[in-house]
């Protein structure tokens, strides 16, 4: 199979890296950071894993999408803040035929995809992997999850269970839903309880937990997200989303969060995206968000800070 990554930072690196190592997969990694991409062509991708760095040469980095053509599945890992960017700058990649999966955090990229590419070409789902970019061509896989996808009205069809064994096939667990839109909601709220707190505090996903302020600051995050989610009538796939948010995170406890990553790099954060969404969606259905919208504005001021 084709395969197309949009997105070479640590998700989209660690999927491209694992379905490359199937020799039926022809994998092409595209980023605009030519230095990555350069050292993934000359010296292979290197993954830290379990202690190990395991080098997978099977992939082609490209900057330029025309280098890929079109493919049979293009994974979208852009952050969610350049989905629209990202799809409309490589436009090659998408044939008429081509499956589009968006594994992105954040409320908004399906609505984005299905604009740009068309509905019926659009599957989406979620991750629960953590990963880390250590520099051009190295990143370390920080903590094992599902990956959850679906069909956008639910179906169990026979491109979703491809897709779904592909990745099963490559070494990453794979479940399909019928509920995509519940996923990505499920997927919300644990980056609203761990990604602004981490990025605010410096603290790693596990160590959330071991400070009761910054274990109660997260509690109370999810617990609004799961109001505003039950006033917009999301069937949400857990029960207790404070509870899933602490198993996450302690099943990535070493991990840096994506976004205290981003804040680190001086690179602009999800945070619109993420606790940003849930205080919009608040408003207009008349739930109140004051933690998020605290650590919405603790976010846009470090964002702002770092620059
Ligand atoms: O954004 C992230 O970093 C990840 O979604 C997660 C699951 C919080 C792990 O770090």
């Amino acid at each position: 199979m084709k395969i197309a990554v949009i997105g070479a930072g640590a998700m989209g690196c660690l999927y491209g890296g694992k379905l490359s190592a199937l020799p039926e997969n022809q994998v092409f990694l595209l980023d605009v950071w030519k230095e990555h991409m350069d050292a993934v062509n000359e010296k292979g991708l290197q993954m830290e894993e379990d202690g190990q760095v395991l080098t997978y040469n099977g992939l082609k980095g490209c900057t330029s999408a025309s280098e890929a053509g079109p493919a049979d599945l293009a994974v979208i890992f852009v952050k969610s803040t350049l989905t629209e960017q990202a799809v409309r700058g490589n436009k090659e990649v998408f044939g008429p035929d081509t499956l589009a999966l968006t594994l992105q955090n954040g409320l908004g990229n399906i609505d984005i995809l299905k604009k740009e590419i068309g509905e019926s070409n659009v599957i989406g789902g979620t991750t629960a992997h953590g990963a880390t970019m250590l520099g051009p061509g190295k990143m370390r896989h920080a903590g094992k999850g599902k990956t959850i996808i679906g069909e956008l009205d639910g179906r169990e069809s026979e491109r979703i269970k491809a897709v779904a064994a592909l990745l099963e096939k490559a070494g990453l667990e794979t479940e399909i839903s019928g509920n995509v839109l519940g996923l990505v909601w499920d997927k919300l709220l644990v980056n609203v309880g761990i990604n602004a707190l981490t990025a605010i505090t410096g603290l790693h996903n596990g160590e959330l937990l071991e400070h009761p302020e910054t274990e109660r600051l997260l509690e109370k995050a999810v617990e609004e997200g799961a109001a505003v989610a039950a006033a917009k009538g999301v069937a949400l796939g857990f029960a207790d989303p404070v509870a899933h948010t602490k198993d996450v995170c302690r099943a990535t406890a070493a991990n840096k969060s994506s976004m205290l990553q981003d804040i680190l790099n001086r690179r602009q954060t999800e945070i619109d995206m993420i606790n940003g969404a849930i205080v919009r969606e608040g408003a207009a259905l008349g739930v109140q968000t004051p933690v998020n919208e605290t650590l919405s504005q603790l976010i846009r001021f470090l964002q702002k800070e770092k620059k």
